[in-house]
């Protein structure tokens, strides 16, 4: 049996990795292994728990406030060991962050032939997304298989002269993912209501749900610092509204969404670090701990729309039917801006919230980005992504 070895290490790989571990595992052709670079700790720890995956490598390299240096240096010493014993067939790896570009790259020394799953995606501007659009473009000049999630991923690998027939297209693997999460939690409102209520003292009162991410590293300091002002005015004069904010474990920043948020309002305390604010006025303001994937998904499900600065909620959305405000200038993900889900909103106060209060105040405007068509696929690409495999290393 060909063996075929995943490498991923952050959050948003494990979740779109998942799809492809379990169809490939389920096909039974090939010795399939998993080694985790644990770039992130608790948030990929969370992932691989709710999909099973137990890894047969773990680098275990996450510091507290790591660099791109440590990332990138470990993550090859790493694998080299790790690809020199089990000498797979083909590597995949996906995305763009600094586990992708290097294992691409320690696969490569080794002249092992490389699958990239969510290849193609561009902003052609290097400094936005900070490294993960330089990490996307090397990473795709590694590569052997190209399996980008729309046609106009493919334009973009084609632009930079990559074989027509190494590109595939195969919707992006998110979809999957949530598909088979959103089943799940899908009809069990109460377990999940529940749940937050018991783990983090949260209780949805009826308004209207604003979920927010962030976490860029081009966004860190004063954009984020406006980021966090936005969301202080929204909770200071938006009473209908309830503000959540699962807060990433990046000290950047966990440092101002505390400093500036978690100072300026009564506070109350759940369990596992979650804090309430309320406002003189009386609206609100939740953050959280990063959320395990299928209580994540629930209250995207339950929200009425999306702030945030991430690539993955930017293809979820759409697939929810939730407009999402992306706090970026720019995205290699426009297919959700041209379906009309998504709005580019930058990283300006007063901009985030007269976009949200526009969505808010606007029935028609919020239908219009509500009821856009989801771009990025039908939840079959990691099922094509396998059976491409096969073709590929049966040849
Ligand atoms: C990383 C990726 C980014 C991706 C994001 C998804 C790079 C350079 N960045 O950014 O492309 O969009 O993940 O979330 O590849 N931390 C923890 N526990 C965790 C995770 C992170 O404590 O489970 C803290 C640590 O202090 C760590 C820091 O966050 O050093 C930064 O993690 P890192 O992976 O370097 O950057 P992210 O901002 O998470
Ligand atoms: N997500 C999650 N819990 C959270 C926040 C996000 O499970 O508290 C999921 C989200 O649904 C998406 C992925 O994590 O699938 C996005 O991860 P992130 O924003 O960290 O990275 P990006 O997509 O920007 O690389």
């Amino acid at each position: 049996m060909k063996k075929i070895l995943l490498i991923f290490g952050t959050r948003p790989e494990a979740i779109k990795m998942a799809p492809v571990v379990l169809r490939l595992k389920e096909a039974g052709r090939f010795q399939v292994e998993v080694a985790v670079t644990a770039q992130h700790r608790e948030m990929l720890d969370q992932v691989l728990a709710l999909f099973g995956i137990v890894p047969d490598h773990d680098l275990d390299l996450m510091t507290p406030n790591q660099d791109l240096f440590d990332i990138t240096c470990r993550v090859l010493t790493g694998l080299k060991e790790v690809l020199g014993q089990e000498r797979p067939d083909l590597v995949l790896v996906h995305g763009d962050t600094t586990t992708t570009m290097a294992a691409a790259l320690a696969a490569f020394y080794l002249k092992i032939p490389v699958g990239h799953v969510e290849a193609g995606l561009r902003t052609r501007d290097k400094h936005r997304p900070y490294p993960e659009e330089a990490n996307r473009h090397l990473t795709g000049v590694l590569a052997d298989y190209h399996f980008a999630p729309t046609e106009w991923a493919k334009k973009n690998l084609l632009a930079e002269a990559v074989p027509p027939e190494r590109i595939w297209v195969t919707g992006n693997t998110v979809i999957d993912a949530l598909q088979l999460v959103a089943s799940q939690v899908t009809g069990e409102a109460d377990v999940w209501e529940d749940y937050l209520a018991r783990r983090y003292a949260l209780k949805l009162d009826g308004r209207r749900l604003l979920l927010v991410t962030g976490h860029r590293r081009e966004n860190f300091g004063r954009p984020f610092e406006n980021i966090c002002l936005a969301l202080r005015d929204l909770m200071e004069r938006r009473t209908d509204v309830h503000v959540v904010y699962p807060v990433h474990l990046n000290p950047n920043v966990q440092q101002p969404v505390f400093e500036i948020l978690a100072g300026s309002s009564s506070v109350s305390y759940g369990g596992e670090g979650a804090v309430h604010l309320k406002s003189p006025a009386g609206g609100c303001l939740t953050l959280l701990p990063p959320l395990a994937y299928a209580p994540f998904v629930f209250l995207m499900s339950k929200c009425h729309l999306v702030l945030t600065d991430s690539g993955g909620i930017q293809e979820e959305a759409p697939a929810l039917g939730k407009p999402a405000l992306v706090m970026r200038d720019v995205t290699e993900r426009p297919e959700g801006v041209w379906a009309g889900t998504v709005k580019l909103v930058g990283s300006d106060r007063q901009q985030i919230y007269q976009g949200v209060s526009k969505l808010l105040d606007n029935p028609d405007h919020y239908q219009a980005m509500a009821q856009a068509q989801n771009p990025y696929g039908d939840g079959r690409a990691a099922r094509q992504i396998v059976e491409i495999i096969q073709g590929v290393l049966q040849s």
